[in-house]
């Protein structure tokens, strides 16, 4: 175990962007990350999972902590269900594969997200009508500034749309060490009804699909959709679907009948961002390295040698666009530096 100094975090951020970590440390077991802890009480200290969801605008004028914890295991077992441990710096897909290699069911539909098992809970990440709430039954962090372990529950993470109390109440206290998954053995609640993965199975004439087919149709999905990081350098979606009061959607929908809409709830909508920058005219747009790209909008890209204040622009752009067009703010999903 080593510190490292003047790090370049260029792989380890999915947007490739190249930036700086003035001491880089990876730890590969709480044991590690425990005495890294303690060995560096005063220091400042950023700690890095999978980096799929952040946008460094700057070089990290502190101690980078790259969580390298690996692992899975299956905790208990009944007739029905299974009890599964992936430690955090599990790569996510490839955890979600190993469950469905071995007939566990509950994380095909979220297939191909980029990030490890430890971030997941932290912005309770969804796709495809399942999000981790729905299978998730707790995990162990540990305390940055004591180092005691503790054991949040699904209760106690409070989990909204793309929110936990990782991003608010507890933010930066904690570093999620494992997650446990309560996945099913047989009776699979096999959930096709987000629109596009139907039309897909269909396609391969698939009527009783098993896990591996929703996978792969979830799969085929996000590979037309969603550019590779390895090949195009991106963080997912960059903004959260707005979430508007029915009474003022209703204004604006008077002005543009054909804008998508999700109710969620009695009193609120939800409003496709990807659908908005689409229609202020950005979708494909490209400014220097940085922008927006052809197949989902709600994306934005790094053609190479963007900076990251590069690709803050362009998002404070579309933001702006988006403002002017449709009077509706959409808000940035992932984590600016
Ligand atoms: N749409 C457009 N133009 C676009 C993109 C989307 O008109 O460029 C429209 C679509 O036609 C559709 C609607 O917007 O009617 C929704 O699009 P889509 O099904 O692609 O989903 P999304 O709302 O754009 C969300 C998640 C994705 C997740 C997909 C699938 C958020 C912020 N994003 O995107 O998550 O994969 O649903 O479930 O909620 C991520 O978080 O990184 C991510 C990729």
């Amino acid at each position: 175990m080593e510190i490292l100094h003047h790090f370049s975090l260029k792989n380890y951020n999915t947007f490739g962007i190249e930036a700086k970590a003035e001491k880089f440390i990876a730890v590969h077991s709480l044991a590690e990350l425990k005495s890294v802890l303690e060995q560096n009480k005063s220091q400042k200290k950023f700690i890095l999972g999978g980096g799929s969801n952040m946008l460094l605008t700057k070089d990290i004028e502190a101690l980078v902590i790259h969580i390298d914890l690996k692992g899975k295991k299956i905790l208990k077992e009944d007739d029905d269900f299974v009890w599964v441990e992936g430690q955090a710096g599990e790569n996510w897909h490839q955890f979600v594969l190993w469950n469905i290699e071995q007939n566990f069911g509950g994380l095909e539909n979220m297939s191909l997200i980029p990030g490890n098992v430890g971030t997941t809970p932290v912005q309770n990440i969804g796709a495809y009508g399942a999000e981790i709430k729905d299978t998730f039954v707790s995990c162990e962090a540990m305390n940055i500034e004591t180092q005691e372990m503790r054991t949040f529950t699904r209760e106690e993470c409070n989990f909204g749309y793309r929110e936990s109390i990782f991003k608010h109440e507890v933010k930066d206290q904690y570093i999620i060490t494992s997650v446990v998954f309560k996945l099913t053995k047989q009776n699979h609640k096999i959930n096709t009804s987000y629109g596009d993965i139907l039309a897909e199975l269909a396609k391969n004439n698939i009527t009783t699909p098993s896990l591996k087919d929703v996978s792969n149709a979830v799969i085929a999905i996000r590979k037309s959709k969603l550019p590779d990081p390895a090949e195009l350098g991106n963080s997912g979606s960059f903004f959260k679907n707005p979430i508007l009061l029915k009474t003022d959607f209703e204004k604006i929908h008077q002005n543009f009948p054909e804008m998508r809409f999700f109710d969620i709830s009695k009193t609120e909508v939800k409003v496709p961002a990807g659908w908005l920058i689409e229609h202020a005219g950005l979708k494909g747009k490209r400014f220097g390295d940085a922008g927006i790209h052809k197949n989902q909008a709600l994306v934005l890209v790094n053609y190479g040698g963007a900076t990251g204040q590069e690709i803050l622009d362009v998002s404070k752009k579309v933001q702006e666009t988006v403002f002017e067009t449709f009077g509706i703010h959409i808000e940035a999903e992932v984590n600016i530096i």
